[in-house]
């Protein structure tokens, strides 16, 4: 069965055009800005000042990227490194692994996103939930288990440094969104974007935020995620999240938005097809509440909540904001407008 090797099987194919269903109608794929780029910031500098960048970039980017955060640089690479292997399978192992549902907090398939989007994505992904149910190792694909498993741990602690730094750049305490379980809710991808034979027609994954609270996301050399940069009033332009060797890239996803009563922004982003050698590979992991009882609500934190700063948001469900982003049909609507 031919899709079960994926958007990486039709790539080995040979084929010099791509199928129509990866035909994205209307995509003006610009050259991307120059002369700005997301912040970088130094996690070594001295806590407040770091703190006083996050916030900043945080509100007026909702993306950075994170340097001299500890984390070696061999456990970074060695993570996309098993990464790569694994989509880099023989296709005759790796399609064993294919599957269309999430069992025990496990799949790997094409085009996670093609409920939302008008075209098919080229991307292939492998899906782990690592909380607030933990998955069954034994799932995870055995070339890059053991990396996996350990990045799930390094993406916590150094989100955990974050998002404490976020609550203080919001001037509540460093566990607010802690102990909200804004850490608990994980899930990890590990994309492959095969090389394209013509990524003028198509996208690696279309426009798009975040649902949960906050994305860490590392990347190899290769290049390909835009973030989206308003300008003023409807005029926005498409940045280059270019790879720094060791960097971490963090952006705020919706809920973070909500929750910060947009002091905080969840900004568009893609990732544009590329015709080099090389598939690039990119891990994410997301975090978000763990908790998603019915009885458990989000919103804008009460103390953000003035006369003069009302709410912007009402309070919501994690079922309501996952029912929003699987729903949306069109991926570049915000879902944040229909919990005003
Ligand atoms: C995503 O935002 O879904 C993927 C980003 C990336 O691969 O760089
Ligand atoms: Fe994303």
């Amino acid at each position: 069965d031919e899709t079960k090797a994926g958007v990486k099987g039709l790539a080995d194919s040979g084929i010099t055009s791509i199928p129509a269903i990866f035909h994205h109608p209307n995509l003006h794929l610009t050259p991307a800005a120059s002369n700005i780029s997301i912040p970088t910031i130094d996690l070594s500098l001295p806590r407040p000042m770091a703190v006083d960048l996050i916030r900043a970039a945080s509100r007026d980017w909702g993306f950075f990227q994170l340097v001299n955060h500890g984390i070696p640089l061999s456990t970074i690479e060695a993570t996309i490194s098993a990464v790569r292997s694994f989509h880099e399978l023989p296709t005759a192992v790796r399609s064993q692994h294919y599957t269309r549902t999430h069992v025990g907090g496990v799949s790997y398939y094409s085009n996670p996103d093609l409920l939302l989007s008008a075209a098919a994505s080229w991307r292939d992904t492998l899906y782990v939930t690592f909380g607030p149910v933990r998955p069954e190792l034994d799932r995870i694909p055995e070339v890059c288990r053991a990396e996996m498993v350990a990045w799930k741990q390094h993406a916590r602690e150094v989100a955990r440094e974050v998002m404490g730094m976020m609550c203080e750049g919001l001037g509540v305490g460093p566990g607010r969104l802690e102990e909200m379980t804004c850490l608990e809710g994980t899930g990890m991808v590990g994309n492959y974007y095969p090389p394209c034979p013509e990524p003028h027609r198509t996208l690696g994954v279309v426009d798009h935020t975040d649902p949960g609270v906050l994305t860490v996301l590392i990347q190899d050399q290769i290049g390909g995620l835009q973030v989206k940069k308003m300008i003023n009033g409807d005029e926005y332009c498409w940045v280059d999240v270019n790879p720094v060797p060791g960097a971490l890239v963090f952006n705020a996803g919706d809920l973070l938005q909500i929750i910060s009563n947009d002091e905080y922004q969840s900004v568009q982003h893609r990732v544009v097809a590329n015709s080099g050698e090389n598939g690039r590979v990119s891990v994410a992991v997301f975090f978000s509440p763990g908790k998603r009882e019915d009885s458990d609500i989000y919103g804008p934190l009460p103390e953000l909540i003035s006369v003069e700063n009302p709410a912007k948001y009402c309070n919501l469900k994690m079922s309501e904001l996952m029912g929003a982003f699987f729903n949306k049909e069109l991926a570049s609507k915000s879902i944040l407008q229909q919990f005003k």
